[in-house]
């Protein structure tokens, strides 16, 4: 086995491997890969896309790439195909992320790296991570199932208290949103994880990548919300929801202003959209959380989501 630099490569070389990764995504979370797969061997015949395959007779059967993000490394992803004939996954999956891991330190100006390996269950690759001086924080895939919660058998819609209205989410709140986000993660165990939290300008870039391109799912306004407080017009609290599949969505955030919590606007902001969802024949929303948030995890029980895996997400700060 050979580890080289996945830009000697083309889209064609890494297709038979993302067909194989699209196929495990759909299997494990339900999620519809191929949009995301269609973006990252477009990066690759741009050669723009660094990052490391393996490689056995020729082909490439895993790979890892990263972006950088500023001072910031974000690793992007991490694929071995299971049942190479003379390695085993788990040790070619390490040595991948040695060499992305050493790359990103080494990289001058880089004083951050993040991943989050949301189809690889906690632990399993945390060993080069944690080697190298990361932090873990281990996140929750959660699922509602729609289908087993019929909208009779559920008590009636949370109504939101008198003080607010919701509103379908509107691109003119971009800033307003941006600074929702600001203030709901000051000092939140997410901004550790998500370094983009802390600023205007980074919740600004997080909103552009969640509502503007497809690297997590289709962004789907008619099932993502804003709620606001009548008298002094301000913008209180969001729901955010992509598709990740035609008959699949995922919440990619939901926030209330501190001062404003406990008075059910998330109840009643998940409830939005999961009407939606329901009524467009959706079947399934999957959302991740992170395990130390056991506020918001109570909540998504309390309305029906349940844990299906943990993973971890990684950071270091050089
Ligand atoms: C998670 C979050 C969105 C929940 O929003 P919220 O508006 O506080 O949620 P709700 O009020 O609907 O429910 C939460 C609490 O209110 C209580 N509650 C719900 N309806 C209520 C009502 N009508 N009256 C009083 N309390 C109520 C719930 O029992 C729950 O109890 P808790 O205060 O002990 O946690 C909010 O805490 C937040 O923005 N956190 C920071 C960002 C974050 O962690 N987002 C999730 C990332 S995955």
């Amino acid at each position: 086995m050979e580890i080289l630099d996945l830009r000697h490569f083309s889209s064609a070389d890494l297709r038979p491997l993302l067909e194989d990764e699209i196929a495990m995504w759909g299997r494990v979370l339900s999620w519809d890969y191929a949009i995301s797969a269609e973006m990252i061997l477009r990066y690759m015949d741009a050669k723009i896309l660094p990052g490391y395959a393996a490689i056995e007779r020729g082909s490439i059967f895993g790979y890892s790439f990263f972006v950088y993000e500023q001072n910031k490394g974000v690793i992007g992803d991490l694929f071995v195909r299971d049942g190479a004939r003379s390695f085993n996954r788990h040790e070619v999956e390490e040595r991948l992320l040695t060499h992305v891991i050493e790359t990103l330190q080494q990289s001058p100006g880089i004083h951050r790296v993040e991943a989050q390996l949301l189809a690889h269950n906690a632990g399993e690759v945390s060993r080069p991570f944690l080697q190298q001086g990361f932090s873990r924080h281990p996140r929750v895939f959660m699922n509602f199932d729609i289908g087993r919660h019929p909208q009779a058998s559920l008590p009636t819609l949370p109504p939101l208290p008198p003080p607010f209205e919701t509103r379908p989410w509107s691109e003119q709140e971009y800033q307003s949103a941006a600074a929702l986000i600001t203030a709901a993660y000051r000092g939140h165990v997410d901004s550790e994880i998500n370094d983009q939290y802390r600023t205007l300008a980074g919740s600004l870039r997080f909103l552009n990548n969640i509502v503007r391109f497809p690297g997590c799912g289709t962004f789907d306004p008619q099932a993502s919300f804003v709620v606001f407080e009548r008298r002094t017009r301000t913008l209180v609290g969001l729901i955010l929801c992509s598709q990740v599949r035609p008959d699949v969505g995922h919440i990619t955030q939901v926030c209330v202003l501190p001062e404003y919590r406990s008075a059910g606007l998330g109840e009643a902001m998940l409830a939005a959209s999961t009407m939606n969802l329901r009524g467009r024949g959706f079947h399934f929303i999957s959302l991740t959380v992170t395990e130390a948030n056991d506020r918001a995890i109570a909540l998504y029980k309390r309305i029906g989501f349940e844990s299906t895996r943990v993973f971890d997400a990684f950071v270091w700060e050089g």
